[in-house]
C-alpha cells in the first residue's frame, strides 16, 4: 500500500533579511530616525527621531500608558529621575551583577560579548581562529559625577532600567496612593547601558527608552499574576497591529536569567535576522524589596489588616522597550504592493506603513488640490476642524499622486483633500491609505467619518 502523502508544511512565517535595509532607508528618507550628530560623521549608533519619528514613538508610549495605566484602577504612574546614586544600585545588585562578558580579539582589536557571538573560536570580523582574550566582565552601567568636584564620594549612575525607581518609591506610592496588592507602579523613560556591542538600528543603543510596570503582589498568587501578564503583554502588540505569527512567547532557561528573576519569558518579535526580544515579563520574587529594605532600613512591606498579616509583596515586571517596539511596529507594518497608475494603465510600486491607526504618527493629511488661494481658506477651515482632535499633516505642494505616496510612507491612514468642487458642495475627498479607495464626505461631518475609523 503507498504511503500517503506528507502533509503540506504549515505556512510559517520566516525572517526577511532584506526588510532591514528598507525600513532603514525609509527611517532617513522620510524624518522618522537620523544617526545622531550626522553633521560630525554620527555618533557610535546613537540616533535621533525625526519629525514622523518622535510622534510615533509618542504614540507608542501613550499606547502603552493607555493600557497599562489609563484603562486599569491597580496601576499608578511614577516618573523618577535618571540620576541615581551608588547606593541604589549597590542594594539592586547592579554594581556587581550588571556584567556583559567582554573579549578582544588579538589580531583586529574589535571587542565583542562573548554570549552573542555565534561560534565563540571564530573572531566575525576577521577570521581568526582562537584570538580571543579571556572573558572579562564588564559592568554596563554609566558612571558620572554630581557636582564640581570629580571623586569617589560624587560617583553617580544613569540608570540601567527604569524599574528600581518604582521599588526605591514603593512606600511612597502606597503611602499617598491607597493601592493595595495586587497593584502596580508604571514608569516610561530613558534608560542607558554602555552597550559593548550595540547594533541592528536602534534594536540595542547605549540610550533608550523603557516601559516598564512593577506588579505587587501577595506570595502566594505571583505565579498566577506571572501567567496573566505574560498574556497581557502578548496581545498588546496584536492589538496594535503585530500579526500574531510574527510574535511568540519564549521562557528563559535557567542560565539565561537575570539575578534577581525567579522566571522570565520574553514575548519575541521575527525580525529581518530572526526571533529577538521585544520585552521580557520577569517573577522578581520579593528580591528587591528585601535588597532595599535591608541596604536603607526602612520597612518596604505591606500589612494586611484583614487577615492580620504583614508581608513583602512579590514583583512581577513587563519590561518593554519603546524605541525597540517602534522599530518593530515599523518592520510589521512595511508593505510592498504593484499597483495602477491612474490614468496609464501601467503598474507602480507603492510602498505603504500599514500602521495601526494609533501609532500612526499623523492620522490624517490635509491636501489642498492645488496652491491657489480659493483652496487654502477651505483647507484652513478643515485643518482646523481636525487639529484639536487629531495630529494632521498639511502638504500643498506637487501633484496630488505624489503626495499620497509620501503620505503612504509615513503610514497616515487617511488622506483628505480640497479641491474646486469643495467651494460648491462643502465636502472633500477622503481617501483610504490601504484600499486607496476614496469616499466623498462633507467637511461638517468629516469628524464624525473619520472618528470610528481611526479607533478601531
Ligand atoms: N527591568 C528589567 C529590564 O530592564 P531588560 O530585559 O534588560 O529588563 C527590558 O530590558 C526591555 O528594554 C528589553 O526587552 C528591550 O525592549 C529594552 N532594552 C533593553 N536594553 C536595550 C538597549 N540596549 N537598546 C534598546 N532597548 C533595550
Amino acid at each position: 500500500m503507498s504511503e500517503a502523502p506528507a502533509p503540506e508544511p504549515l505556512d510559517v512565517e520566516s525572517p526577511d533579511p532584506a526588510l532591514f535595509d528598507k525600513v532603514v532607508n525609509l527611517c532617513k528618507r522620510r524624518g522618522f530616525v537620523f544617526p545622531s550628530a550626522e553633521i560630525y560623521g554620527g555618533f557610535r549608533s546613537t540616533y535621533d527621531y525625526g519629525p514622523v519619528g518622535v510622534l510615533l514613538l509618542r504614540n507608542v508610549k501613550e499606547a502603552w500608558w493607555r493600557s497599562m495605566v489609563q484603562f486599569r484602577h491597580d496601576v499608578v504612574g511614577l516618573d523618577a529621575a535618571i540620576l541615581s546614586p551608588p547606593a541604589v544600585w549597590e542594594a539592586s545588585g547592579h554594581l556587581q551583577n550588571f556584567t556583559d562578558p567582554l573579549v578582544d580579539c588579538r589580531v583586529c582589536r574589535e571587542r565583542f560579548r562573548l554570549d552573542k557571538l555565534d561560534d565563540p573560536e571564530v573572531c566575525p570580523n576577521c577570521g581568526a581562529k582562537q584570538s580571543f582574550t579571556e572573558a572579562r566582565q564588564f559592568n554596563l552601567m554609566f558612571r558620572t559625577y554630581a557636582g564640581p568636584v570629580e571623586g569617589a564620594g560624587a560617583e553617580v549612575f544613569l540608570r540601567p532600567e527604569t524599574a528600581q525607581g518604582m521599588f526605591v518609591n514603593f512606600k511612597n506610592v502606597l503611602e499617598t496612593s491607597r493601592k493595595r496588592p495586587p497593584f502596580g507602579i508604571a514608569q516610561v523613560g530613558k534608560s542607558f547601558r554602555n552597550e559593548i556591542t550595540p547594533g541592528n538600528f536602534v534594536f540595542r543603543t547605549r540610550e533608550f527608552e523603557q516601559m516598564e510596570m512593577e506588579y505587587f503582589v501577595p506570595p502566594a498568587e505571583a505565579g498566577k499574576w506571572y501567567e496573566y501578564w505574560c498574556a497581557e503583554r502578548l496581545d498588546w502588540y496584536v492589538g496594535l497591529g503585530i500579526p500574531a505569527a510574527k510574535l511568540r512567547l519564549r521562557a528563559h532557561d535557567a542560565d539565561e536569567l537575570s539575578h534577581y528573576s525567579a522566571g522570565t519569558s520574553d514575548v519575541e518579535f521575527l525580525f529581518p535576522w530572526g526571533w529577538d526580544e521585544l520585552e521580557g515579563i520577569a517573577n522578581r520574587t520579593d528580591y528587591d524589596l528585601r535588597q532595599h529594605a535591608e541596604h536603607s532600613g526602612e520597612r518596604l512591606e505591606y500589612f494586611d489588616q484583614a487577615a492580620g498579616e504583614r508581608y513583602v509583596p512579590h514583583v512581577i515586571e513587563p519590561a518593554a522597550g519603546a524605541t525597540r517596539a517602534a522599530m518593530a511596529f515599523l518592520m510589521a507594518a512595511y508593505d510592498e504592493e504593484e499597483v495602477a497608475r491612474e490614468g496609464q494603465g501601467k503598474g507602480e510600486l507603492r510602498t505603504v506603513l500599514r500602521l495601526h491607526p494609533r501609532i500612526a504618527p499623523y492620522k490624517v493629511a490635509v491636501l489642498p488640490l492645488s496652491k491657489k488661494p480659493e483652496l487654502q481658506a477651505p483647507a484652513n477651515e478643515v485643518l482646523g476642524l481636525l487639529q484639536p482632535h487629531l495630529m494632521c499633516d498639511y502638504d500643498e505642494t506637487q501633484a496630488i499622486g505624489r503626495r499620497y505616496r509620501r503620505q503612504d510612507e509615513l503610514g497616515t491612514p487617511f488622506c483628505v483633500t480640497v479641491d474646486f468642487d469643495t467651494l460648491d458642495d462643502h465636502a472633500v475627498t477622503v481617501r483610504d491609505r490601504d484600499t486607496m479607495a476614496q469616499d466623498r464626505v462633507s467637511i461638517a461631518g468629516l469628524l464624525d467619518h473619520l472618528d470610528p475609523r481611526l479607533d478601531p
